[in-house]
């Protein structure tokens, strides 16, 4: 009796402690700090987080929470990793073992990010792979090697159906198709899952023919029929490309957990709230009915991507690349959801104890006279801070010229931690506290006053060497003015 009833009990928790993860990502100018990160996930019931690096202040805050977390490592270092072993060794001292033993709960090691990615044009794929090599071979010889497995997040693109759209014709890239069957099969011998990213929302950005009710999981998109399959979405046409693909390579049974799926909420037309909820609510159930896709039923690990906006993410592929956040930069949420899958759609609990910086804001003095200097001052405040949500289709596009370049000023002024030398624009930029602006508030549009850092990244923002970053949206606020 009091066999069968821990028996219950187990079952029970085991059903419990199947949540929702998210991934953390660190390219931000201001950072949240740890223990809020740790407070807002409890708050949220999400229960695993990915994170892209070892940050070791970060890794630490998840001691005894009882949150998992999954390790990275950047791309930048899987030369590093493939080539020396002691380095290897001296990560999994440093980065797992310190940790694990702190009380840190650590399933996974991600090494690398989407590394065959076309854009990094095969810099990664003489390296990934012994890196990954290497990096298990620490961890067993350290003693984790059953608890603790190497994997490494792939793009869905690693796969592909030729000349078809039926996941059927699958199988991986021909210009990676050896290396990925290697991989592959290594991972199955190695028992480590398969990670894969999965984005039905870049279908729809980069097709303008794609049907977004392909990319929700409404059921109401056209259906695609393989081999007496029916799909109605993307995403189980996506997953199940990949089943083929690993049918294909001779490991039909390798686990697959969803490294990544989301969808931004700004900086591109198809990138607003209402399809991200769209998505999310979908997703959400689908993932909690454990109806896995056609090809795999079953529970799926999922990680959703982001917790929170990324100031300073590359927006080479594009302006939504710094809204993938469920919360804003500072925590706040965005829409109602249900991270637990039951549909009960509210307001997720926003991060507590946010430290903001003054109420002062920036914007153009009403007394510029000569205009022609704007120009170059908003492209130089742009090419630093984050102007991405004035684009076309963003939320804040429908400015008008006066709060147009007064965003820009504002964003530059809060990344630099409003010192005084930031709103100064040739004598063009005006500091009031934000009380006093008669901005057209609108939801639509947010004119933010940044955190305070937390400063657990090491190189955080330092006025005047912030002057890198982007030129793509430069060129086009260039055009404007
Ligand atoms: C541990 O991880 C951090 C963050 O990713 C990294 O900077 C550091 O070099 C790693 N330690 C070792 C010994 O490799
Ligand atoms: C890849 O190659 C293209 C074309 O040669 C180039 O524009 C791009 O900068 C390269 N990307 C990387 C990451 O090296
Ligand atoms: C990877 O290895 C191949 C074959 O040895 C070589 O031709 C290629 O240049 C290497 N790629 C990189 C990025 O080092
Ligand atoms: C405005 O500034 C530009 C650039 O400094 C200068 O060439 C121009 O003469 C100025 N115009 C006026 C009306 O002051
Ligand atoms: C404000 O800027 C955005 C993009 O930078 C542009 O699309 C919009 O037309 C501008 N509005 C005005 C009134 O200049
Ligand atoms: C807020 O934005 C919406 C959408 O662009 C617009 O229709 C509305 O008029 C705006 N409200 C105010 C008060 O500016």
């Amino acid at each position: 009796m009091v066999l069968l009833w821990s028996c219950y009990l187990l079952l029970v928790s085991i059903n419990m402690v199947e949540a929702i993860g998210v991934n953390w990502g660190s390219q931000t100018s201001h950072n949240l700090g740890p223990s809020v990160v740790v407070q807002l996930l409890k708050d949220n019931q999400i229960d695993k987080i990915k994170l892209f690096d070892a940050n070791d202040k970060i890794v630490k805050a998840f001691a005894k929470t009882g949150i998992e977390v999954m390790l990275g490592i950047p791309n930048d270092d899987l030369t590093r990793f493939s080539e020396d072993y002691g380095g290897a060794k001296d990560w999994v001292k440093q980065n797992l073992t310190e940790h694990l033993n702190g009380g840190v709960v650590i399933k996974y090691v991600a090494v690398g990010n989407e590394p065959f990615l076309r854009s990094y044009n095969a810099s990664y794929l003489n390296t990934t792979l012994p890196a990954m090599k290497n990096i298990q071979k620490a961890i067993n010889e350290a003693g984790h090697g059953d608890q603790v497995k190497v994997t490494t997040p792939v793009d869905a693109d690693v796969s592909e159906s030729v000349g078809s759209t039926l996941p059927s014709a699958g199988d991986f890239r021909s210009d990676i198709r050896s290396l990925m069957v290697e991989m592959v099969q290594w991972l199955d011998f190695n028992k480590s899952p398969f990670l894969v990213n999965v984005y039905p929302y870049l279908s729809v950005y980069q097709n303008p023919d794609f049907p977004v009710e392909f990319a929700s999981f409404e059921g109401n998109a056209k259906p695609i029929q393989d081999k007496g399959i029916t799909y109605t979405n993307v995403f189980d046409a996506n997953l199940d490309t990949l089943v083929w693909s690993l049918k294909k390579a001779g490991v039909p049974n390798l686990d697959i957990i969803v490294g990544q799926a989301g969808w931004p909420t700004d900086g591109e037309k198809n990138a607003n709230v209402k399809y991200a909820q769209r998505f999310y609510d979908g997703f959400l159930k689908k993932i909690a009915s454990n109806n896995g896709t056609p090809l795999r039923p079953g529970h799926l690990e999922a990680y959703l991507f982001s917790l929170l906006d990324e100031d300073m993410r590359s927006i080479a592929t594009g302006n939504f690349e710094r809204h993938w956040g469920i919360f804003r930069y500072d925590g706040q949420p965005k829409f109602e959801m249900d991270f637990t899958g039951k549909g009960n759609d509210q307001m997720p609990v926003a991060a507590k104890g946010v430290k903001y910086q003054s109420v002062w804001q920036c914007v153009l003095n009403k007394d510029t006279l000569n205009m022609s200097l704007v120009g170059p001052n908003v492209n130089y405040a742009c090419a630093a801070a984050d102007c991405t949500a004035l684009g076309y289709g963003s939320s804040c596009n429908n400015l008008d010229l006066y709060w147009n370049i007064s965003y820009a000023f504002n964003m530059y002024y809060q990344m630099n931690d409003q010192v005084a030398e930031a709103c100064v624009f040739q004598g063009m930029g005006t500091k009031l506290p934000a009380p006093a602006l008669s901005f057209p508030w609108n939801a639509t549009c947010l004119f933010p006053i940044q955190i305070q850092n937390a400063g657990t990244r090491l190189g955080s923002t330092v006025f005047g060497l912030i002057s890198v970053v982007v030129a793509s949206l430069l060129a086009s606020l260039a055009l404007l003015f």
